[in-house]
């Protein structure tokens, strides 16, 4: 503080040195320099204050705001014939934001008759005048403005000029910031809201009544050019006595606007301002940042985002990932509900090593429940094809609490958009047509082992349509649905499809299901299906088991085609034993095999008064009731020749069986 007092002392002293060199000077003539303002004798007003640190601070940040700072005392202007001295002004100024390269309004060196600018409005007015006392020639003053503003209203050149005002804000004269090179003349642009500090001249002759503003960066000497130059008697503005300061205001940018240096001098030029010696501006932005807050923190938000965004992606994706589809009725059977999350862990993401097969309504993987090591195979079923799923999920968890040991336990069901999942007990062997059509080897099941998984199925069966609480009809009997448990027990798997009935009431109809060549001839025209045509289905199964061959050969164009075809042919002929197996090398109890034979023709006798129900069948596989001869009066049928009673051209039909069986086998 004591030094810059010390300054100014010293610098009156040189002006006194000087003055007797310079002409025109008297000894009264005011000459003043500031290098900051601590302990100066300023007037402020407003949002105008002095710093700590000794910067004129003309605007606080406060939004709408203006302030001002005036030299204490009023100087004298005129000569004593009524003109304007000549006068010599320099400052450096600074303009900072929070908002950085972005600063509303501007600052003004000012000349005026007095410093109650209470009536002034802030905004584009800068803290000078307001809208009525605009321009108007009483006002007299002379200001040179800072302006970040383009107003139009004042017929503003640009966002970033200096220009000359009398007595209102449309300038008489203005230009952009900036500064003529000294060496190639060029123009070079200054940026007010740079944040930098700049320093302007304005000097005034009032012999030549001249007025030139310069202007250039901190770093430099004044210009050799200045920016404006331009001839005005100031004599019609400034009066005898008028006060000198700044003006300054803001509006809705949170803006500062510093002094940081003043020097005047009447009649001489200004004492130059030491740059070394003036005040520090603030950083740009409401508080001091430190290196931590400038670099690492915005990268350590940056990455933060970052890694907070990509959990967010991760989890919906997981969500999406494992989204189930779940409905209110659905609550009920919640016990029987599997998420899908679990089940896509237990097949390790449903992996092709996992796929144990695929049959008509989708792919069945192997999976193993992480919670209680628990052996599953999961059917993926699209169940676009479905309408009613309500009811579908409540056979499924119905058929869920059916027990015996001879099907192929339901475990539950998982729902998602556009399919189904159901999970069943693992069966560690396989299904039986691996075993019946693989090449000869110690994969074939010897006799023994087929009549016991027939006899299995047999009491799978009778369960399922005598004695558990409803009926239900399989639908789907064949050797790709009979599975071998570890011990090798034959188990009917696959009630994907079984409608359940309760007993007594009329069997629904609905559309013909099942797989080609396991189909009652009542069911293909009718689609009606019954316990009956679960026995016919049954009947091929029990060919095909003691055959070896598949129940329709669509390969081969003989008599062979059609297994029953083929079996009731030989039984005709009385040489079924021929039918048997060839893999079996003849090693096998031929009562046995003509029992399952005739058994067979039986089941899948065309007509469904002739076929046995469970009950029968089991008793005649146990040989507890005999097996009724077959007359060849009852057998004289094939298939084509009953359908022809029924009503069929055999041309028509073998088209329409061709047909069936490609839109069956696709589809089902
Ligand atoms: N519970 C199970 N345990 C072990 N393997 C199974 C199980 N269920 C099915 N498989 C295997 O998956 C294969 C495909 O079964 P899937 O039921 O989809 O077809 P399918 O039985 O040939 O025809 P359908 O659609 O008429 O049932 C079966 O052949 C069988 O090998
Ligand atoms: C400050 O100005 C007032 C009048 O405005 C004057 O009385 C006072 O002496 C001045 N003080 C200094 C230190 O210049
Ligand atoms: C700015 O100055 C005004 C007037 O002195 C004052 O009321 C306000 O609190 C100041 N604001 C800040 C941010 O310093
Ligand atoms: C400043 O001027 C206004 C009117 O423009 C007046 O009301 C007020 O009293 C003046 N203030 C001073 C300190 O002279
Ligand atoms: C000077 O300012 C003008 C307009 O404001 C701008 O187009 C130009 O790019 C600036 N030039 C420099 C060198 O800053
Ligand atoms: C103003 O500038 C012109 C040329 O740039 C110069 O001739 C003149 O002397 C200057 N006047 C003052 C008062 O500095
Ligand atoms: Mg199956």
């Amino acid at each position: 503080m004591k030094f810059f007092v010390l300054c100014f002392l010293l610098s009156l002293g040189l002006s006194l040195a000087f003055s007797s060199i310079t002409t025109g000077y008297s000894p009264g003539d005011i000459q003043f320099l500031y290098l900051g303002f601590v302990g100066t004798n300023l007037s402020v007003d407003e949002t105008a204050t002095i710093t700590s640190n000794g910067l004129l601070e003309l605007t606080n940040g406060t939004l709408g705001s203006k302030g001002h700072a005036f030299y204490p005392s009023p100087l004298h202007f005129l000569t004593p014939d009524g003109k304007v001295q000549s006068f010599s002004v320099t400052f450096v100024f600074g303009i900072r934001s929070s908002y950085l390269s972005m600063t509303r309004q501007g600052l003004a060196f000012v000349v005026a008759p007095s410093k109650n600018f209470t009536d002034a409005l802030p905004n584009q007015y800068l803290g000078l005048t307001n809208i009525v006392k605009n321009n108007n020639p009483t006002n007299h003053f002379l200001a040179i403005e800072l302006d970040t503003v383009q107003n139009v209203e004042f017929n503003d050149i640009d966002s970033n000029h200096v220009g000359i005002d009398i007595n209102g804000l449309d300038s008489i004269h203005s230009h952009t910031v900036g500064y003529y090179d000294d060496i190639s003349g060029s123009f070079h642009n200054l940026s007010l809201n740079s944040g930098n500090p700049m320093q302007v001249w304005v000097d005034y002759s009032g012999e030549a009544k001249q007025i030139n503003v310069t202007m250039a960066s901190l770093e430099m000497e004044k210009p050799a050019r200045s920016l404006i130059s331009t001839t005005y008697d100031l004599s019609t503005v400034i009066q005898e006595s008028a006060y000198i300061g700044f003006s300054s205001s803001t509006d809705e940018i949170d803006s500062r606007h510093y002094v940081l240096g003043w020097s005047f001098s009447m009649n001489r030029p200004a004492l130059k301002i030491d740059i070394a010696k003036l005040p520090k501006l603030p950083r740009n932005g409401q508080k001091p940042r430190s290196k931590l807050s400038e670099i690492i923190l915005p990268i350590a938000s940056a990455s933060f985002i970052t890694v907070v965004g990509a959990v967010i992606i991760l989890l919906l994706r997981r969500r999406l990932h494992y989204a189930e589809l779940k409905e209110d009725w659905e609550v009920e059977f919640g016990p029987h509900r599997f998420s899908y999350k679990d089940l896509y862990h237990a097949t390790e993401g449903f992996k092709n090593r996992n796929l144990l097969g695929a049959g008509g309504f989708g792919k069945v993987y192997k999976g193993v429940l992480k919670s209680s090591k628990l052996e599953i195979a999961v059917k993926r079923v699209s169940h676009e094809s479905r309408q009613g799923m309500k009811e579908f999920i409540s056979e499924v968890v119905s058929i869920g609490r059916i027990r015996h040991r001879n099907l192929v336990q339901l475990l539950g069901y998982c729902r998602r958009k556009g399919e189904l999942l159901l999970v069943y007990d693992y069966m560690s062997n396989g299904s039986l047509d691996k075993y019946l059509y693989c090449f000869e080897g110690k994969h074939t099941l010897n006799w023994d082992r087929r009549f016991w998984i027939i006899k299995c199925i047999a009491s799978g069966l009778l369960y399922l349509h005598e004695k558990w609480e409803k009926v239900v009809i399989h639908r789907d009997i064949k050797a790709s649905n009979v599975l071998l448990d570890k011990e090798m027990n034959g188990r009917l798997g696959d009630f994907g499809l079984a409608r359940l009935y309760d007993h007594g009431t009329d069997l629904q109809t609905t559309h013909a299901v099942g797989t080609v060549g396991y189909m009652a001839p009542e069911l293909i025209y009718s689609g009606k299906a019954s316990p009956l045509t679960d026995v016919f289905a049954f009947g091929i199964f029990l060919l095909e088991v003691t055959c070896g061959k598949r129940p329709v050969n669509h390969n081969i164009d003989d008599d062979r085609a059609v297994l029953v075809d083929w079996v009731l042919k030989h039984w005709r002929e009385g040489s079924l034993t021929e039918t048997v197996d060839t893999r079996l090398h003849g090693d096998y109890n031929v009562d046995e095999a003509c029992l399952v034979l005739k058994l067979g023709l039986l089941c899948s006798h065309p007509f469904t008064n002739e076929r046995p129900n469970m009950q029968q069948v089991m008793q005649y596989l146990d040989r507890e009731l005999p097996l009724p001869e077959l007359t060849h009066a009852d057998m004289s049928f094939g298939m084509l020749s009953l359908m022809q009673d029924e009503g069929f051209d055999p041309f028509t039909l073998s088209s329409s069986i061709g047909t069936m069986s490609s839109g069956i086998s696709g589809g089902r």
